[in-house]
């Protein structure tokens, strides 16, 4: 199967991130044809410093390869090094009703948060996500829960293209975790985690074992004291149990055994220990990465060059069946 996914190069990747997306790719890379972006293009239609971008995409790429995926297996690279996704992105446009993307709830939620800055790049977002899709004509696409609206208008577009120019692309399919694909966050169990929120509400791949502990201690957790899941009267245990229970590798029952008669505290206490083990060789691999920078540099080039080649055929096919010249 060809897989497609990306990640802006905004914030810090955090456990969400990791749960709902990294991991999957991690096995996925195994068997299949991964295509991994980041997706810098995504992360200008939102307030963002020039200065500091480019910075932060090799942020990105080290945080990819340190939780594991491997550039020997995946191909890796910085979408707009990669041209022809706005080119197909306007192509697609043209057959994009204005409603479908005024009604993509994170289009509304963006809009709300960006009061002064909503953008027509804000609003034609899953126009240029589909457009990184279907340059690959990927058949998978794993992501967590808030995007699998744009992977279902992903699959709307390539529908109508298919039937107006006939069939060229493949209809995507989101691949999501059975658990984790909607991590919260730690200061607002009723939100999602997220990269452009406060930091003491995520945990970040690469954050201090001290700081992990600090943050989980003082998550927001709910009244009464049993560690019970339990979504709409527990959602900041259950949140917790979720991240628990992934990593360990446990059933959520185990654990709420394992912690009966036992309070919030000892819970909270045994999860930063997990979390701390867990990324500790992120940490190390991150370490090692920052001081390897031609490296680092070399992953981007060499996957550029084999996204370019799969983008250029594509493109070429698609120009002829819209009939542009090729
Ligand atoms: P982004 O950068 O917001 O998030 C990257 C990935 O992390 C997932 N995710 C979460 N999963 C579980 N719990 C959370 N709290 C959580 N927060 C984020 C996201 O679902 C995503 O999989 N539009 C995309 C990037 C993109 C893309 C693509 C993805 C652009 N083109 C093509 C797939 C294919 C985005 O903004 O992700």
């Amino acid at each position: 199967m060809r897989i497609v996914s990306g990640i802006q190069p905004t914030g810090n990747i955090h456990i969400g991130n990791y749960l709902g997306a990294i991991k999957q790719w991690i096995s996925l890379q195994e068997k299949n044809e991964c295509v991994f972006m980041i997706v810098d293009l995504h992360a200008l239609t939102a307030p963002y410093d020039q200065k500091t971008l480019q910075e932060k995409i090799t942020e990105k790429l080290i945080a990819y390869v340190a939780a594991g995926v491997d550039p020997e297996k995946a191909i890796i690279f910085v979408q707009s090094e990669v041209k022809e996704h706005t080119e197909l992105a306007w192509l697609l446009n043209t057959i994009c009703p204005v409603g479908e993307l005024e009604r993509m709830t994170q289009y509304k939620d963006k809009s709300k948060k960006f009061k002064d800055n909503v953008n027509a790049g804000l609003l034609n977002y899953p126009v240029l996500m589909a457009a990184d899709i279907l340059l690959y004509k990927a058949e998978g696409v794993p992501v967590g829960k808030d995007q699998a609206q744009h992977v279902e208008m992903t699959r709307t577009l390539a529908k109508k293209f298919n039937s107006k120019f006939g069939k060229t692309f493949p209809e995507p399919k989101e691949l999501m975790p059975e658990f984790g694909s909607k991590i919260m966050s730690l200061t607002d169990p009723k939100k999602k985690m997220s990269k452009s929120d406060d930091p003491k509400s995520y945990i970040s791949l690469f954050d201090l074992p001290e700081d992990i502990e600090k943050k989980i201690m003082a998550s927001e957790t709910d009244s009464g004291k049993a560690v019970i899941f339990n979504v709409t009267k527990k959602p900041g245990i259950s949140n917790l149990l979720t991240i628990y229970s992934i990593l360990e590798g446990k059933p959520i029952s185990a654990i709420e055994k394992q912690f009966k008669g036992k309070g919030y505290g000892d819970f909270k206490k045994s999860l930063a220990k997990t979390v701390i083990n867990y990324l500790e060789p992120f940490r190390r691999k991150q370490k090692e990465l920052l001081s390897r920078e031609v490296y680092v540099q070399e992953i981007l080039k060499k996957g550029k060059a084999r996204a370019k080649t799969m983008a250029e055929t594509t493109m070429q096919e698609v120009r002829e069946k819209m009939g542009l010249s090729s």
